[in-house]
């Protein structure tokens, strides 16, 4: 048997950086709002490096996810400062721009092709020669063939990030339950909570499913609405650059080194990340010598310097991948049951964004427009008949 304790106008069911932003909008927008998660702040932020990179990570085919991403990008530095003012945390948002280098003709030729995608897109970016990177970032190695510079892709410490946005659902008066959401309660076809592994039934007006890489294994959500979302597995390492080396590097490096993205991130206070692997292994967070191997690696190739920094963490998290790696946002066919997942490499790009159409939505039931090509009803349409 279970008790009901708890009735909520909207309750998320996660509490990583997606679930937090969500319940942090709704909360502000006069809902009584809930999150049921174990380790709220928990999840893939406390692993990610932070990369606000738009530009340096566009791909053919995703020029609709482009539009999401740009405009989350545009809403990043009132977001902090509006987090920032309310919460005190530093987010450590940082201006510091993007340098995307070649070491090879093949990562050349890449990279010219990823200029040219970026200029039809409208983007901004500038083609260096391999002595322009070199004066930019002293510590690149002198292979070094060309690279792109983005002023425009910043930085934020996801971790900073996670910490204010637990201050501000706190202050807001989100309700947290830090218990697993073991099974989605529907009720005459209506999403209506969930029961949790303790037994408790918590009900809600709304319910939004924003359990990442967990989000496809819920119990009782329909085999039809269950979002198609699975874990891809990124190792990331973190090192330290002690102040006579400082500064190590002064924006985000990376590049393609043999088919792999590698990328150093630095921040102000001294952490470098290193990442990250990607890698198709389900539920494993084993954090591997190979892994570890081929980061360094590859970062070695292009800052040799490296070699003589602390390595002071090594960590693994899983990516909320979708089938064509964009985010899975608003409402499902079951009424009362809304989705906040898939963001796979973007998620904490597209944290602004997120929970700004996630508010909107819940509060009036429609997407805002930059949101719509993101309904979870893309996956269910492209399987009608034609
Ligand atoms: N956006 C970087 C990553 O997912 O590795």
């Amino acid at each position: 048997m279970s008790r009901t304790t708890d009735t909520s106008d909207v309750l998320i069911i996660g509490g990583g950086i997606i679930g937090l932003v969500t319940a942090w909008r709704a909360a502000q927008r006069g809902f009584a709002t809930a999150v049921v998660d174990p380790d709220p702040g928990g999840g893939a932020a406390q692993v990610a490096a932070g990369m606000l990179a738009a530009v340096t990570e566009l791909h053919y085919g995703e020029q609709t996810l482009l539009g999401l991403n740009l405009a989350s990008a545009r809403r990043y530095p009132d977001f902090a400062t509006e987090l920032t003012d309310l919460t005190g945390h530093d987010l450590g948002y940082r201006r510091c721009g993007t340098l995307a280098v070649a070491l090879d003709a093949d990562d050349r030729a890449h990279l010219r092709e990823l200029h040219a995608l970026q200029r039809e897109s409208g983007l901004e970016s500038e083609w260096l020669s391999g002595r322009e990177c070199r004066k930019l970032e002293p510590m690149l190695a002198p292979g070094v063939r060309g690279g792109l510079r983005v002023d425009g892709d910043h930085q934020i410490d996801p971790r900073r990030l996670t910490a204010a946005l637990m201050a501000a659902c706190e202050r807001a008066g989100v309700v947290f339950h830090r218990v697993w959401a073991e099974h989605l309660d529907v009720v005459r076809g209506r999403a209506a909570g969930v029961t949790t592994t303790d037994g408790t039934a918590l009900a809600a007006g709304q319910v939004v499913l924003a359990a990442g890489s967990l989000s496809g294994r819920l119990s009782g959500v329909p085999d039809d609405v269950l979002p198609p979302v699975r874990p891809v597995k990124g190792q990331v390492l973190r090192l330290t650059v002690p102040e006579r080396y400082a500064p190590f590097l002064s924006r985000t490096v990376r590049a393609v080194v043999r088919g792999s993205q590698v990328y150093l991130v630095p921040r102000e206070n001294g952490e470098l990340v290193v990442g990250a692997t990607s890698e198709e292994l389900g539920w494993d967070t084993t954090v591997t010598a190979g892994g570890v191997y081929e980061l360094l690696r590859d970062a070695h190739e292009l800052v040799p310097g490296i070699t003589e920094l602390p390595l002071t963490e090594t960590r693994a998290g899983l990516r909320p991948g979708s089938p064509d790696n964009a985010p899975l946002l608003g409402p499902t066919e079951l009424p009362g049951l809304l989705l906040a997942t898939g963001h796979f490499r973007n998620g904490v790009l597209l944290t602004p964004v997120t929970g700004d159409a996630m508010a909107h939505v819940l509060a009036t039931g429609e997407l805002p427009d930059e949101a719509r090509p993101f309904t979870p009803k893309r996956f269910a349409l492209s399987e009608q008949p034609a």
